[in-house]
């Protein structure tokens, strides 16, 4: 079937309470902007944070938080689907014939998979850590995607979401979209405030670098006034030689929306601290009124589920379409 608008898939893990500045930036933000334009399809992946042990509780709390969130900073449900991988079983249906599709040791090249194991050691390692960029997989293709907005740290597995959408149709015959990442070359990557060089990210070493979106305000302008610079004073834009002001200048830039040669010119011999200060302002406006929008979808959770079961009622039927055509192509039989 031909879309009218092109087709958008993306999904967040509920890995706990607060989103933070990178996935904003990097991912949500594009997932607002691009409900214009394309035919939305956003979920919130339950499933993928089950790789890790959860507490029960704190896995359905946190899928609310992060429903809540998403609707916070803009997605509309009355143009995208929003909803919850583990409402929709064709994921895990579809995965399971993207699993048969790949190769132990593709799948072993990951390299968040390769990192996370590491770090966790073979026997804390689930067998659904190692599974998982072929869920991811087969929630991009159930929804035939033309495009995928992620974060830098997501193009190895659109990569290989193209590499199997293409081993299929060659397989099988022209089946799925082939997706393209949509990865912005500015935003891509956040930083770390205290590590500069390592993405913001829930496993950092210290809480201290990253800006948590629901964090009490203030908190979050004392982690940037903190933030890591370097020796010199001018506020020039240079990833290699200042990582850290660099990625003040591109948090400033995109939320306030001001080009960084004009935000150059503007802390012309005014130094760092200026920046900080102006951003932990600007980050602060944004998030006050984010953090009340999120607490009221909080306060009915009743509406937000059933917000979210409309949501899983609407991706169903595209989802359940796409799969019975996969699982005639494998070779299935039809239940009558
Ligand atoms: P997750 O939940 O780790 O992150 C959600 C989104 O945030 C982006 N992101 C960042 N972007 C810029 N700078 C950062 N420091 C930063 N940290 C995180 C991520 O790239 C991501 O876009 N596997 C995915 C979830 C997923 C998915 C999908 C995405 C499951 N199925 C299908 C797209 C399509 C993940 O763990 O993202």
């Amino acid at each position: 079937m031909v879309n009218a608008r092109p087709r958008v898939l993306s999904g967040i893990q509920p890995t706990s309470g607060s989103f933070h500045l990178g996935n904003y930036l990097g991912a949500v933000r594009q997932w607002v902007g691009l409900q214009e334009t394309h035919d939305t399809f956003y979920c919130v992946v339950d499933q993928h944070a089950l790789t890790v042990p959860k507490d029960p509780a704190e896995l359905r709390s946190n899928t609310r938080f992060a429903a809540a969130q998403l609707l916070a900073a803009g997605v509309d449900p009355e143009r995208a689907t929003l909803f919850v991988q583990s409402q929709v079983a064709e994921h895990a249906q579809l995965a399971w014939i993207v699993e048969c599709l790949t190769g132990f040791g593709e799948a072993a090249r990951m390299t968040q998979f390769k990192d996370k194991s590491a770090k966790q050691g073979a026997d804390s390692t689930s067998v659904g850590l190692f599974t998982y960029p072929m869920l991811m997989v087969a929630d991009i293709l159930l929804y035939e995607a033309d495009e995928v907005p992620v974060g830098e740290d997501q193009r190895q597995h659109l990569e290989l979401s193209r590499n199997l959408a293409e081993r299929f149709n060659h397989r099988y015959g022209p089946t799925f979209v082939i997706p393209e990442p949509h990865i912005l070359k500015e935003t891509g990557r956040i930083y770390d405030l205290q590590e500069p060089t390592v993405k913001m990210s829930k496993s950092a070493s210290s809480p201290k670098g990253i800006v948590e979106l629901l964090d009490e305000p203030k908190a979050t302008a004392k982690k940037i006034k903190s933030a890591v610079t370097d020796t010199d004073t001018v506020v020039r834009f240079d990833a290699d030689k200042k990582p850290g002001v660099s990625n003040l200048l591109t948090i400033h830039s995109t939320l306030s929306g001001t080009p960084i040669p004009q935000l150059e010119e503007h802390f012309a011999g005014k130094g760092y601290g200026a920046l900080k200060t102006e951003l932990a302002e600007i980050v602060t406006e944004w998030v006050t009124p984010f953090r009340s929008r999120t607490q009221e979808y909080l306060d009915d959770p009743a509406e937000l589920d059933a917000l979210l079961a409309r949501g899983a009622d609407k991706a169903r039927v595209v989802a359940a379409d796409t799969l019975a055509r996969v699982y005639e192509k494998v070779g299935f039989l039809t239940a009558r």
